[in-house]
């Protein structure tokens, strides 16, 4: 069992204690630590960390998933299978598949966190979910111990969102997931921003990758020198009316394509028009690159991330009539702990 101090382990650098930490890394291990776990009340599992707002205290136990491992499952020559460890670092991934020649996750690059946490989030960027790709997703029940696969379906892939994030999926923990892959997948140019960034008419593979990886270093403060959690809000999903209707008191805003219809509203630029970008309280910025993001600049603690967070949303619904919904997890409990 390691220490319970989990400060480093969360990219916003936040003071935060459990109980109990125990680091997994093989998936055999994990029947045990849950038997284990049981008596000391809840069971937490984290990855990377980077999709985290903790607060100080973290009650039970919680589980560092770090199985790692990556095996090619099926190859016809075209199409692959790979299978991979909840554990592996999800940009290292993205490399290593690049560099393999095999193809789909490009536009993934630079997303900090581990692959166990990539469906859960079901993450994106650039015109691209990483559900696209899923094949499986291997899990076990922590109540009742099974091992399950689940077929994407199950998975009830949405915007930054999947069936792990409710009720009905959060009795599994990820193990592993099966991804496929395409060696020759064409290169996805749809989000207006990348196109523009890829000066050939006809780029490769290589050039995309670097053109995501330059826009988003332009954009996206590396988490290892400044605390963020990327995007801390959803952009709103509204229907083709609703947007209409937005527009009406949002003039100018600028509505891109959603699922089933309708439109996605970028909620950086709402949060722009009302002045945010910039502004700094209790040791927490909105950032000068990206108003969808916020910065850490001394806060220790998960309450000025909160609270910031908490004034943008009641400005954003009180000029636009649109709640933002926090895309970080919130975990543990808001308690101090003695310094
Ligand atoms: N915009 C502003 N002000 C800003 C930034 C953007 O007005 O400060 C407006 C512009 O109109 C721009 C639009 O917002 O065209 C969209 O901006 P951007 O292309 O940066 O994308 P986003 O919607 O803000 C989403 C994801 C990012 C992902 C990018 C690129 C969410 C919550 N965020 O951001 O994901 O990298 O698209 O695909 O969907 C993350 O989830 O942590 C993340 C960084």
């Amino acid at each position: 069992m390691d220490s319970g101090n989990l400060s480093g382990r969360n990219t916003l650098g936040l003071k935060a204690q459990a109980d109990r930490v125990v680091l997994i890394t093989d998936g055999v291990q994990l029947e045990p630590a849950l038997t284990e776990a049981r008596p000391f009340g809840p069971i937490t599992v984290l990855g990377g960390g980077s999709n985290v707002v903790m607060h100080p205290v973290q009650p039970g136990t919680v589980l560092l998933m770090n199985i790692l491992g990556r095996e090619l499952r099926a190859d016809d020559g075209h199409r692959v299978i790979l299978r991979v460890g909840a554990g592996e670092n999800w940009h290292e991934l993205v490399l290593w598949c690049h560099h393999h020649g095999l193809h789909g996750l490009a536009n993934l690059a630079l997303i900090p966190g581990s692959v166990g946490a990539a469906p859960i989030q079901n993450i994106g960027a650039y015109g691209v979910e990483v559900s696209q790709f899923i094949r499986a997703v291997h899990v076990m029940d922590r109540e009742t111990l099974a091992t399950q696969v689940l077929a994407p379906e199950s998975c009830q892939f949405r915007y930054r969102d999947s069936c792990f994030k409710h009720e009905e999926g959060a009795q599994w923990i990820i193990t592993a997931v099966d991804f496929q892959l395409d060696r020759n997948a064409p290169v996805c140019l749809e989000y207006p921003a990348l196109k523009e960034r890829l000066s050939a008419a006809d780029p490769t593979h290589d050039a995309v990758l670097a053109g995501v990886m330059s826009l988003r270093q332009e954009k996206l403060p590396d988490p290892v020198v400044t605390p963020n959690v990327g995007s801390f809000f959803k952009n709103p999903v509204l229907s083709q009316e609703e947007g209409d209707a937005l527009r009406n008191n949002a003039s100018g805003v600028p509505l891109f394509a959603g699922p089933e219809g309708g439109v996605k509203v970028p909620a950086a630029w709402l949060i722009d028009q009302l002045g945010w970008r910039g502004v700094e309280k209790q040791g927490v910025k909105v950032s000068d690159a990206h108003a969808l993001v916020l910065v850490g600049c001394g806060a220790q603690t998960a309450e000025p991330w909160l609270t910031l967070a908490a004034d943008i949303v009641a400005s954003v619904e009180s000029a636009f009539g649109l709640t933002l919904e926090l895309e970080p997890r919130v975990l543990g409990h808001p308690q101090q702990i003695a310094s």
